[in-house]
């Protein structure tokens, strides 16, 4: 931003000085009580911003308390076997921070004699672990005086200087000034806190705004219109077919691979194409043999973050289940999938396959 103002460093020093004393005042009176929010613990601080990435803080709140009554510590979570260690992650989507944060476990008790570091270099250099989720553990669990930039904080601090267009490097040297020294850590919370609940992305509320004075953009009547919406780039579609196969009342799973899309997870088989011939084609790849009709189940969308998927579901049945010993292959009770993660997706798959065969049976 340019800086018309004419402003002296002295000004400029109290002026971040007016800033941090009214921010902090509103976060001590105001903040949400949140569960992570009762301590300063490093692994809990962790399980709560591993989780809070791209997740709305009401869905995490369901979430975080049986984490921790499940892994209590991070010896448990290292110790913790990847199954359960998904099962217990199953629904809050984006399952690569699990499998990530798993990963950090087990190398901060490998490799680190189970003490997560505490600066942001060393915290940025484990799995899972960028800027912001550094930055924002770096500040809260130890005190460094760090910034947190999450998109909250971006639009804050872009509608503050009235910057349209906020760059990293831009973002990183604004928020850098202004982090309390006293309190960085409440400070990276109040300014996430002031994103959420304040400054919101279309209808904010300056007169609740500790910064209403101050703000430039709300100077400018363009508090709406920053950051500026870049362009979407169209997400690409995915057209897959799954088969639900089952036998005697027991439907068959597949673990997915370690890598790529839902990496690790307990899923449906997936067919080469979505006809019924390629759902037919991809049993006898299995080793098994329709038997009976094959029905039609309807599409599931799931939206991933580069991908609108579309799954075509068939329910096939087959006369005898497959004799593989692979531990990646089961059969389950579709009422009950038992310790495996099911991703939202295949959860939904299930759903319509129980109504369709409670209605048919
Ligand atoms: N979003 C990310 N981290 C957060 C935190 N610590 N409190 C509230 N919202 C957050």
């Amino acid at each position: 931003m340019k800086d018309t103002s004419g402003a002296s460093p002295i000004s400029e020093t109290a002026r971040t000085a007016s800033l941090r004393a009214a921010l902090l005042d509103h976060y001590d009176r105001f903040a949400r009580e949140l569960p992570w929010r009762r301590d300063t613990d490093p692994y809990r601080v962790l399980v709560s911003e591993i989780m809070l990435q791209q997740t709305r803080v009401e869905t995490v709140t369901g979430y975080y308390d049986p984490w921790l009554a499940r892994f209590p510590t991070l010896d448990a979570l290292a110790l913790a076997d990847e199954d359960e260690v998904l099962k217990a992650w199953e629904g809050l989507g984006y399952y690569r921070r699990a499998r990530n944060l798993h990963r950090a476990a087990r190398v901060v008790r490998e490799e680190r004699g189970g003490e997560i570091p505490d600066s942001y270099d060393e915290l940025r250099s484990l799995p899972g672990i960028g800027e912001y989720t550094a930055g924002a553990i770096a500040s809260i669990s130890f005190g460094a005086v760090v910034p947190a930039v999450d998109g909250n904080v971006k639009r804050v601090l872009s509608r503050l200087f009235d910057e349209a267009d906020p760059k990293p490097a831009w973002l990183r040297r604004r928020a850098t000034e202004l982090v309390d020294p006293e309190r960085p850590g409440d400070w990276n919370q109040a300014l996430m806190e002031l994103g959420a609940t304040v400054c919101t992305p279309r209808a904010p509320r300056c007169d609740a705004c500790p910064w209403t004075v101050e703000c430039r953009a709300r100077a400018a009547g363009t508090q709406r219109d920053r950051p500026a919406k870049s362009a979407k780039r169209p997400v690409p579609t995915a057209d897959i077919g799954v088969v639900v196969v089952h036998a005697n009342g027991r439907l068959f799973l597949q673990k997915r691979p370690p890598e790529g899309l839902l990496a690790g997870m307990w899923a449906f088989p997936e067919a080469d194409g979505v006809t019924a011939s390629e759902a037919r084609a991809l049993v006898r790849d299995l080793g098994m043999e329709p038997a009976g009709s094959v029905a039609r189940l309807e599409v599931v969308r799931h939206r991933f973050t580069h991908l609108e998927a579309r799954y075509h579901p068939w329910s096939i049945e087959v006369a005898a289940r497959s004799a593989s010993e692979d531990p990646r292959c089961v059969w389950v009770d579709p009422t009950d999938p038992g310790e495996r993660a099911l991703p939202r997706a295949q959860q939904k798959v299930l759903t319509s396959w129980l109504r369709e065969h409670r209605e048919s049976s």
